[in-house]
């Protein structure tokens, strides 16, 4: 068996490691149930040899979807007590019980890749899907998009937890009432690689105001603890709507739910100068309570490639960013103060963002910044294993080990960098 053959094996033995039985967890310990994005992600891995079990990722995860709309962020299909917070944290008295919040669309977008490896056999499980989809599309909608552009009420929804994209919104967080608490996350990886106790502090006590109102969204918007724009959700919303629509297409749709979903991507384009920072020459997070705009470029402003939405002037500035470190786009700028290369979402690079980013390169036409960014992908993966993320600067590999979305990443795309192949 050659490098290649034997990793595409181990990829398939983790992804069916963390299979439970019609859902994917992202890893053992660290996070034992479902989560959203994660869960699309694996659909697609799943996609690449079985893809029976790929559309089952999807209909399960669409099966807790809530009467209006909301695909929660974790489904918490069996009790676990090594997570924290868990669903009487949450208080959402679902059945199954699930979190109060989101996460970033992305199951349009890689839906559409699913059905395209087998239009006919996977015809009739999407047409099913769609209406799903279509309600979660105008939940983000009705509930995050009535700024201009997409917004996250929770950093947890953005899927990027302590992002410096938060900063701003998360210094305003009052946390003096969350009492106490027991994390479970730093007695499974190294506390230097997660969240602070303040961001920790501050995550409780967004998620109690939602808690304590009933998750009541129109409390929640114009009340709530927390709520910033977010340009990685609002260009992952953008090419969703879009993939939607032409799913939609494919299947006959309703032309005029079509017509509202390529209306719904306009109208998040035309907001985008909203998120646009002159100074920085970038789309950045913004605090929609204050006004102001987060301290630095994060690996969100890369996804306008994936929007179709990139402005002339961002692209040096974006690539001088990559130039500043070795192995992937790092989640925050490294030349920013806040930078940490290894605490999660404050400079690692992520794998599955990567792959998202590479989406909308190949798309746009930089196939040379797609063939450098499978490259250095696949060599972390490679040389590191299938870990959560890494740090860009040396490559060490942090977080969660056997890591469900990045086995699928490495199945679906990293995997033709290590012989140098195109997309
Ligand atoms: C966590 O618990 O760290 C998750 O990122 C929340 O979704």
């Amino acid at each position: 068996m050659d490098r290649i053959e034997a990793l595409d094996a181990r990829a398939r033995e983790i992804m069916r490691g963390n299979d439970m039985g019609g859902y994917t967890i992202p890893t053992k310990g660290l996070y034992p149930f479902q989560w959203n994005w994660d869960s699309a992600f694996a659909a697609w891995g799943f996609s690449t040899f079985d893809l029976d079990r790929a559309w089952t990722e999807l209909e399960t995860l669409f099966s807790a979807q809530w009467p209006d709309g909301m695909v929660p962020h974790i489904i918490f299909h069996r009790p676990d007590p090594g997570y924290f917070p868990g669903p009487e944290v949450w208080g959402t008295r679902t059945d199954p019980p699930t979190s109060g919040i989101s996460q970033p669309p992305v199951a349009a977008i890689l839906a559409r890749r699913i059905l395209a490896a087998d239009p006919v056999a996977g015809r009739a499980r999407m047409k099913a899907l769609w209406p799903k989809m279509l309600a979660w599309h105008r939940w983000w909608r009705r509930c995050r998009c009535g700024h201009g552009v997409a917004a996250v009420a929770h950093p947890w929804e953005s899927g990027r937890d302590n992002c410096t994209d938060w900063d701003p919104g998360m210094a305003r967080v009052d946390a003096s009432g969350v009492g106490e608490y027991t994390r479970r996350d730093t007695g499974h990886v190294d506390a230097s690689m997660r969240p602070g106790k303040l961001d920790y502090d501050r995550f409780l006590a967004i998620l109690q105001f939602g808690r304590d109102c009933g998750w009541d969204q129109q409390t929640i918007v114009e009340r709530g603890p927390f709520l910033m724009a977010d340009p990685a959700i609002t260009f992952i919303l953008i090419r969703a709507h879009r993939d939607l629509a032409a799913l939609g297409q494919e299947l006959g749709a309703d032309p005029g739910e079509i017509a509202t979903l390529e209306g719904w991507a306009a109208d998040l384009v035309a907001a985008l100068p909203m998120i646009w920072h002159k100074k920085l020459g970038a789309h950045v997070a913004r605090d929609l309570r204050s006004g102001e705009f987060a301290p630095a470029i994060s690996s969100g402003a890369f996804l306008a490639w994936l929007a179709n939405c990139a402005r002339d002037e961002a692209e040096a500035r974006l690539i001088a960013i990559w130039d500043r470190v070795r192995f992937g786009i790092p989640s925050s700028d490294p030349a920013a103060p806040g930078f940490e290369s290894r605490r999660y979402w404050r400079g690692p690079t992520w794998p599955v963002v990567n792959a998202l980013i590479a989406i909308g390169m190949r798309d746009s036409g930089r196939d040379a910044l797609e063939a450098r960014l499978r490259r250095e992908t696949a060599e972390l993966i490679a040389n590191g294993g299938f870990w959560e993320y890494f740090d860009p600067l040396d490559g060490t590999p942090c977080g969660g080990d056997a890591f469900t979305w990045t086995a699928a990443i490495w199945l679906t795309w990293a995997r033709g960098g290590l012989n140098g192949e195109g997309a």
